[in-house]
């Protein structure tokens, strides 16, 4: 069987940690491309002078050609600017449009058949940007974000309650954005909503924190922004399309009247596989979290509106 083919489009932190994750896993060859000259092709070598010590036969080449990346099964973009303190997702709207329309560009013809994972933020508006430079169906373009934030409330939870993280199941809604909506009445602790476990102000500081969980991590880090667990986000994405695994996860989809929005990028829970978004699932909101779904949603309608796309 021909082996999968994944390019990643920026090798810095996000892109070069999940390319990581996947020469580690053996389960695609890589490609990862940078506009720096010679810094793809050297973590590539790194990364493929790594894989007879993981037993693994991934082809990991390094490039600025896009005409490397053609044939792609799955493409990650990471490439652009991330967050320094005191900067939102949102302050890197015009910047990164800029990069991640060239991008789509770049992209496009080569991998007709490719579904796309935006990563850049501000991530909701980028894949909205991929969607309309490639030119691709929505279904096959989708944004890397709620299941990011899905394993930030997860972890939270479990140390809140003293268990094992794989066994809290976190849903999220909304845009990667201050106004993300992580939804405790559909959270789990292996079936048990959290909401019958934690008291509400509790489960009110977990809400908060998670919402904020990307600037903990840069004020933190003071040069950039988080990059293991978004590559360990990226890299379940990556698999439940490889694998058509028919997976239900959080994922920036392009909504066609789910929730009552039409023609915008945001998250919400779908099943990905081979195509793609293969179905988009709409849970039943409370009142509140209507409003915060809709106000989550206006703050990224806001952004694509400024870069009239
Ligand atoms: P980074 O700065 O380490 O890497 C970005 C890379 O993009 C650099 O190597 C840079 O040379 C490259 N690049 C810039 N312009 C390019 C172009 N025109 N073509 C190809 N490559 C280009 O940043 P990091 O930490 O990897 O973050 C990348 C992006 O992902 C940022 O926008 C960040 O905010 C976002 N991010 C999003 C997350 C999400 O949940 N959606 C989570 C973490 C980061
Ligand atoms: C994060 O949530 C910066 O979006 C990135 O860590």
């Amino acid at each position: 069987m021909k082996k999968k083919k994944v390019s990643i489009i920026g090798a810095g932190h996000v892109g070069a940690s999940t390319a990581q994750l996947l020469a580690h896993s053996g389960i695609s060859d890589i490609v990862l491309f940078d506009i720096v000259d010679g810094m793809p092709k050297g973590k590539a070598l790194d990364l493929s002078e790594a894989c007879p010590l993981w037993n693994s036969a991934s082809s990991v080449t390094g490039t600025s050609d896009y005409a490397e990346t053609a044939g792609s099964d799955v493409i990650v973009v990471t490439a652009g600017i991330a967050r320094k303190p005191g900067m939102s997702r949102d302050d890197l709207l015009k910047t990164n449009a800029e990069v991640v329309s060239a991008v789509g560009r770049g992209i496009a013809a080569g991998s007709p058949d490719a579904v796309i994972i935006a990563v850049t933020n501000p991530m909701d508006v980028m894949a909205h940007l991929l969607f309309k430079t490639t030119g691709f169906p929505h279904h096959r373009v989708m944004g890397m974000g709620g299941v990011l934030d899905a394993a930030r409330f997860s972890t939270f939870v479990a140390w809140e309650l003293n268990v094992s993280p794989g066994v809290v199941n976190s849903v999220i809604l909304g845009g990667h954005g201050d106004q993300m909506v992580p939804m405790p009445r559909f959270t789990t602790v292996n079936g048990v909503p959290v909401t019958e476990l934690i008291s509400s102000d509790r489960i009110d500081a977990l809400v908060e924190r998670t919402r904020g969980g990307g600037a903990e991590i840069v004020s933190l880090l003071k040069t950039g922004s988080a990059y293991y667990a978004p590559a360990a986000a990226t890299f379940q994405m990556i698999k439940a399309v490889l694998f058509d695994e028919k997976r239900p996860l959080p994922a920036a989809c392009y909504l066609t009247g789910q929730y009552g929005i039409d023609g915008l990028y945001v998250g919400v829970p779908a099943i990905l596989g081979a195509s793609g978004v293969e179905k988009i699932i709409t849970l039943t909101l409370n009142e509140k979290e209507r409003e915060a779904f809709a106000k989550s949603a206006g703050a990224v309608a806001g952004l694509v509106k400024i870069l009239n796309i």
